[in-house]
C-alpha cells in the first residue's frame, strides 16, 4: 500500500506521441522523472532532438527522439517500424500528438476538416492497431499495458469556438477509447482517455496570444493546468493504482464539465 508501489512506473517503457512540447512534454517528463525510458515523437527534428537531450539531461534517464509525421499512413508505419526494431515490448503507449483549426462554419474547408480528423482520430486508431503485439508482449493480468489518448473537454462540452472536426474529433477519441477498452482488457491492455481542459501550449496559446489570464479567470480552479496535474494523472493510470480503470475518459480541466450548470446558476 505505500506510495513507492502504488505508483511505481521505473524501468517501464513509454511512447509519447507528441512529445516535443505541451502536454505530450509534461507526461514525457513525469514518467522520465520517475525512472521510465521515453520514446517521444513530433514531426520537427531540431526541436523534438533539443527536446529529448534537455529531459534525459534533466532527469537523467533515457528519452529518445523520433521525428515522424503521424498523420499519414506512411509516417505511422515508420514510427512503428523504428520501434520494432528497438523493442521487443512496450508498457504505456500515450497516443497524444493532436491538431485544432478553427474556421466559420460558411468558409470551413475540408483540409480544416482532413487534418484534424487524420491526426486525432485515425492516426490513434492504427497507432494503437500497430503497436498491439509490442503493448501484449509486456501485458499480464498482474500487470497490463497501458494505452492513454489525449481527448478533450472540446469532446465533452460544445466549445466556443468555431472548432468543428475539432470537438467531433475529440468525441470520437472518447468513444474509441470505451470500444478499444472493450476488446483490448480481455487481452490485459487497459485503455483510458484523458479530457484536458486549458493546459497551457503551442495549441491554446496560439487561440488566445499566449495570454491564460482570462482562461485562468474563468475556470473554477482560478488556474489552467500545470505539468504536475498531467504528469500525476498520467503516472495513476499507468501505475498499479490504475489498473482497475478501464475505458474511462477522465477530465483534468480545473471543474470546468463538471461544475458548469453550478457556475451558471
Ligand atoms: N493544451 C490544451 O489546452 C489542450 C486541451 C485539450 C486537449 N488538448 C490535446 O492535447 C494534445 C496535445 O496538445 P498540446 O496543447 O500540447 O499541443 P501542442 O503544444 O501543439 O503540441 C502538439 C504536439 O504534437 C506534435 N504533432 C503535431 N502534429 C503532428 C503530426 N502530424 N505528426 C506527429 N506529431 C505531430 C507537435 O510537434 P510538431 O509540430 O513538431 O509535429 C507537438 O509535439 C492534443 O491532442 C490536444 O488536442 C490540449
Amino acid at each position: 500500500m505505500k506510495i513507492d508501489n502504488l505508483f511505481n512506473i521505473q524501468d517501464k517503457v513509454a511512447i509519447v506521441t507528441g512529445g516535443s512540447r505541451g502536454i505530450g512534454e509534461m507526461i514525457a517528463a513525469g514518467f522520465l522523472a520517475n525512472g521510465a525510458k521515453v520514446y517521444i515523437s513530433a514531426r520537427k527534428a531540431p526541436a523534438l532532438v533539443d527536446k529529448a537531450k534537455e529531459l534525459s539531461d534533466k532527469y537523467n534517464q533515457e528519452c529518445i527522439p523520433i521525428s515522424c509525421d503521424l498523420s499519414s499512413m506512411n509516417g505511422i508505419e515508420e514510427f512503428t517500424n523504428e520501434i520494432q526494431n528497438k523493442e521487443k515490448g512496450i508498457d504505456f503507449l500515450i497516443n497524444n500528438a493532436g491538431a485544432a483549426w478553427g474556421e466559420p462554419l460558411e468558409s470551413f474547408s475540408e483540409g480544416g476538416w482532413d487534418k484534424v480528423m487524420d491526426l486525432n482520430v485515425k492516426s490513434l486508431f492504427f497507432l494503437t492497431q500497430k503497436f498491439k503485439n509490442l503493448l501484449l508482449n509486456n501485458a499480464s493480468v498482474e500487470d497490463p499495458s497501458r494505452v492513454i489518448n489525449i481527448g478533450s473537454i472540446d469532446g465533452l462540452n460544445v466549445p466556443s469556438m468555431e472548432t468543428y472536426s475539432y470537438g467531433a474529433s475529440k468525441a470520437a477519441v472518447h468513444h474509441l477509447t470505451r470500444v478499444l477498452a472493450a476488446k483490448l482488457v480481455k487481452e490485459n491492455i487497459l485503455v483510458n482517455a484523458i479530457a484536458p481542459g486549458p493546459y497551457p501550449s503551442a495549441m491554446l496559446g496560439s487561440a488566445v496570444n499566449h495570454d491564460y489570464s482570462e482562461i485562468a479567470k474563468r475556470n473554477p480552479r482560478k488556474r489552467v493546468g500545470t505539468p504536475e496535474d498531467m504528469a500525476g494523472l498520467a503516472i495513476f493510470l499507468c501505475s498499479r493504482a490504475g489498473a482497475y480503470t478501464v475505458g474511462e475518459t477522465i477530465t483534468s480541466d480545473g471543474g470546468i464539465v463538471k461544475t458548469a450548470s453550478h457556475n451558471l446558476s
